[in-house]
């Protein structure tokens, strides 16, 4: 509660919010009654005239980026940020050898360096805050290196990896840090890519369909309870990878009890 009485507004960062799975986010949170920091390369011209969103120009690669962007919001909001979504991200789908040096380094800047300077430089905020969650975007291209689609799915195996291991550090001061982990989704991203694998398998999520659960996952976080309980519940009870739709749960829970070369050969037939 406020000073005043009142429920404190919570607070929310988002980044890719200038369409696709961070826009549906962005408004799933502004509906919620959150106070929304809608960030992106490119203008968030759908939220333009909405008290509800603070929308400008975040590059995530650039910290002195993120530090203003954080330093923006955060005066909008007397400091609080209770939720994080790196959601900001770049894909190209063909052979290893079709792509170059050039977009390989632009998936890796975008999607791995991205995801680790904003929670370096979110985490005095979070640190602060009242039952604050970091939400990556991972991806089912996490649970098996996919053809096609190679330095996409290394760079989602490293925010994989970056959640599991904040999971860990953060955990014990109050921070949860989790992702979530959609197959192919019906977005700009995959305008002009079409893989074996997303011949075979479809694309059956929407925008909408991540941004619930992205959304779920911080009310989740919101509920627990607050105190020993919550830190302990939050260090054994809760899930730090939530796959979306499905085939992505399928897959991953078939990932997670399967022999590994039974696993090789499915992927080799979903993606060849
Ligand atoms: N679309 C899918 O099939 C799918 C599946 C699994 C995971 N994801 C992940 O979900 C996230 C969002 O994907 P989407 O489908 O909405 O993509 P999208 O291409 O529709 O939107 C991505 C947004 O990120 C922004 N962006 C790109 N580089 C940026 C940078 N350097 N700094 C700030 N913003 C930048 C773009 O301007 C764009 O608005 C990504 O991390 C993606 O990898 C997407």
């Amino acid at each position: 509660m406020s000073a005043a009485g009142s429920p404190v507004q919570r607070t929310v960062l988002i980044t890719g919010a200038g369409r696709g799975i961070g826009e549906a986010t962005a408004r799933g949170f502004a509906d919620a009654g959150y106070l929304v920091g809608a960030y992106d390369l490119q203008p968030c011209a759908w939220a333009e005239g909405d008290d509800r969103v603070v929308t400008g120009s975040l590059d995530v690669t650039d910290p002195a980026a993120w530090e203003s962007a954080l330093a923006e919001l955060t005066a909008r909001s007397g400091g609080a940020l209770n939720v994080l979504v790196n959601n900001a991200g770049l894909l190209y789908g063909t052979p290893f050898m079709d792509a170059s040096y050039e977009r390989d380094s632009a998936l890796v800047d975008v999607n791995v360096k991205g995801v680790m300077y904003g929670c370096r430089a979110a985490f005095p905020y979070l640190e602060k805050a009242v039952s604050p969650v970091v939400v990556n975007l991972c991806s089912a291209s996490a649970i098996y290196g996919q053809a096609e689609m190679a330095v996409y799915s290394a760079t989602k195996f490293a925010v994989r990896g970056i959640t599991e291991a904040l999971g860990l550090e953060w955990g014990p001061k109050g921070i949860r840090v989790c992702s979530v982990w959609p197959l192919y989704v019906g977005t700009g991203m995959l305008e002009g890519v079409s893989t074996a694998g997303m011949r075979n398998m479809g694309v059956n999520l929407t925008e909408g369909d991540v941004a619930g659960e992205i959304l779920d996952l911080a009310e989740q976080t919101r509920r627990s309870p607050s105190g020993l309980l919550g830190r302990i519940r939050g260090l054994v009870g809760r899930e730090v990878h939530r796959p979306v739709g499905q085939q992505a749960t399928a897959m991953y829970l078939a990932s997670q009890i399967g022999p590994g070369r039974v696993i090789r050969l499915v992927n080799q037939r979903l993606t060849s």
